[in-house]
């Protein structure tokens, strides 16, 4: 048998946006939300799918579930073209957008479940099963008659695993499950994945931000930006490759000699008025930035963000400040 349960090779997702550009005007632009992904992801692991905003996270699971269809490459999970064989993959996936709720608003949670149950034609006996035990799992007994609209958001992230896990499918893609969650939700959904993962097998793909989901849960990490993979590997791999630069932008009053910047700062190019000053991504720019501000006629500076190494180092900054 195959072991590879999900499998892209060279898919692209290109989408033509037309945009209003004046009075009758429009303008047709295409946008390459997936550039070439090919990875595979054998049975039962538990992998994390980390980017930027607007990296090709969402569309490449959209593609996974068969919602999207490719522009071009190969893509197959379980052995079935997602997108031409969408109801026959329904059964065997289970999905979880985090900004997006799949119960039904004005209904009680358990109404919501007794219409998967039918929607999938789950068997009664495993339906009651898979219940009780998700029910428990993820500490659902008290919510089962209250409204959706009235759970919290992690109540209903919860409730909303719970709805993608009843007919028992053999893989879970979750897109941001935890965003907007308080710790303890956090922690709660976690836990909760983790043992999913373990106990019964069930292979994750888990799209998230979040880089504590990332450290808690998967021993694999891929990266993309600009729909392009960036890296996939281990996650101690990837703290090296968050050790990289940033780029701060100076523009001076007029045409200087290259800034005399502190080592291991420098300077790497120089365009008339304007400087590019290379400096570590985990250091801070601000003692770089008083200094040139106190020994140079500066006019305007920004920082860029010049590739995902620079940007993951970031969240590792910002998740270490917040820790
Ligand atoms: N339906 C769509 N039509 C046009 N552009 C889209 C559509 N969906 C996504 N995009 C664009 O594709 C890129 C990737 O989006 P998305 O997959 O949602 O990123 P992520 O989930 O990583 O934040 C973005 O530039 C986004 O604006
Ligand atoms: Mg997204």
């Amino acid at each position: 048998m195959d072991t590879a349960f999900i499998e892209l090779d060279r898919v692209e997702k290109v989408f033509d946006v037309r945009k209003k550009t004046g009075f009758l005007k429009r303008e047709r632009r295409q946008v390459r939300a997936v550039d070439s992904i090919s990875f595979t992801v054998p049975r039962g692991e538990m992998v994390g799918y980390i980017g930027p905003n607007g990296a090709g996270k969402s569309t490449t699971i959209k593609m996974l579930t068969g919602i999207l269809t490719p522009s071009g490459g190969r893509l197959r999970v379980a052995g079935i073209d997602p997108s031409r064989e969408r109801s026959r993959l329904a059964h065997r996936i289970g999905v979880v957008f985090g900004q997006r709720t799949t119960l039904w608003w004005d209904l009680p949670l358990i109404d919501s479940y007794r219409l998967m149950h039918r929607m999938y034609r789950i068997p009664d006996g495993r339906y009651r099963e898979n219940l009780d035990r998700l029910v428990e799992l993820l500490e659902l007994g008290e919510l089962l008659d209250v409204p959706v609209r009235q759970l919290s958001l992690g109540q209903r992230m919860r409730g909303d695993i719970a709805a993608a896990l009843l007919h028992d499918p053999e893989v879970l893609y979750l897109d941001e499950p935890t965003i907007g969650l308080d710790v303890v939700s956090k922690a709660k959904v976690r836990e909760f994945l983790r043992e999913l993962n373990t106990e019964n097998g069930t292979t994750v793909l888990l799209t998230t931000h979040d880089l504590q989901d990332i450290e808690q849960l998967c021993s694999r990490v891929m990266v993309i930006d600009h729909g392009r993979m960036m890296y996939d590997g281990p996650l101690a791999g990837l703290h090296e490759a968050g050790e990289s630069e940033r780029v701060l932008v100076v523009d001076l009053e007029r045409e200087l000699p290259p800034i005399e910047a502190p080592p291991p700062a420098r300077v790497v190019k120089v365009e008339g008025p304007r400087q590019w000053l290379a400096f570590p991504a985990s250091a801070s720019a601000a003692p770089l930035v008083a200094r040139i501000a106190a020994e140079y006629p500066l006019v305007d500076l920004s920082v860029r963000e010049p590739d995902i190494e620079a940007v993951i180092a970031k969240m590792y900054v910002e998740r270490a400040a917040t820790a």
